[in-house]
């Protein structure tokens, strides 16, 4: 499906927040929505703002998708916050991400907490400063009851490093002997990643232009339709939300079969 940008917005400009969601076929949402959030540097250069300030602006843009897919019912949405190559970048901007980690979850734990929202995280936190891991590890604990939507933050995420851990799991556990190499499946190996328990994403959004993967949940989106735009993050709200979720539910998925249209 084709989707005018233009008249999307002209359409939605005088409705209340919710509106837009009232164009989407309900029935068909994806279960798992998956985001790449990119260009909060791009977005903060383009202002002539320092790049922190397009990480605070991208905070404002999560928290209004995070709403909106909680409204939508979406069950599992998923975001990349940091990956393992982001701590290529200066130690400055680094410290900045990790201290607006911490202080953003505190911030947002009513949120979470009123919209009834489990958070887990993707990627390994035990290696993350302590400060930011321990409010990380408090948020998990605080959210671990809630049966609303599950949100899946990547930190110090890497899907090659995910795969990897997960084989050597694997390897190990079958040195030992308590698993026969012959039954190692997709399903036991889905299940020793950080994804375990979730379905895959069945939608993946990259905002920025960029088309790319950066590592990102490799196994996971073996099927998933792929939605790019070239909002960068902080600009990106439920109305670029609903231009995406639109997009997918004109898709054919197909899934090496035949087209059921
Ligand atoms: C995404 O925005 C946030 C993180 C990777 C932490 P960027 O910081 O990558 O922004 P650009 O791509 O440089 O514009
Ligand atoms: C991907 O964005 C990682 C996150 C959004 C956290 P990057 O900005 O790090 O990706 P590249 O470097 O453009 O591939
Ligand atoms: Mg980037």
């Amino acid at each position: 499906m084709q989707v005018d940008e233009e008249k999307l917005a002209a359409y939605f400009a005088d409705e209340p927040a919710d509106a837009p969601f009232s164009h989407l076929d309900r029935a068909r949402l994806p279960k798992h929505v998956s985001i790449i959030m990119d260009g909060n540097g791009r977005w903060a250069t383009a202002r002539g703002l320092g790049r922190s300030e397009g990480h605070k602006a991208g905070i404002v843009a999560l928290r209004e998708i995070i709403t909106a897919s909680v409204r939508l019912g979406i069950d599992v949405l998923s975001a990349y916050a940091f990956s393992t190559e982001n701590w290529n970048r200066p130690a400055h901007e680094v410290n900045v991400l990790m201290h607006l980690f911490a202080k953003t979850f505190i911030d947002e734990l009513p949120l979470l907490r009123r919209e009834n929202v489990r958070v887990v995280f993707l990627g390994d936190i035990e290696a993350l400063p302590k400060k930011t891991r321990e409010v990380f590890e408090y948020g998990l604990k605080e959210t671990a009851g809630h049966t609303g939507m599950v949100l899946a933050l990547a930190v110090n995420y890497g899907a090659r490093a995910e795969i990897t851990r997960a084989c050597r799991e694997i390897a190990a556990e079958a040195a030992a002997g308590r698993i026969d190499p012959v039954s190692v499946d997709d399903k036991l190996v889905a299940s020793r990643l950080y994804t375990a328990g979730l379905p895959d994403p069945e939608l993946v959004i990259r905002t920025s232009g960029e088309l790319r993967l950066s590592n990102y949940l490799l196994w996971q989106v073996a099927y998933a339709e792929f939605y790019v735009t070239d909002t960068y993050w902080p600009d990106f709200d439920r109305w670029g939300y609903v231009k995406a979720l639109l997009a997918f539910q004109g898709r054919d998925r197909r899934f090496g079969g035949l087209s059921k249209k």
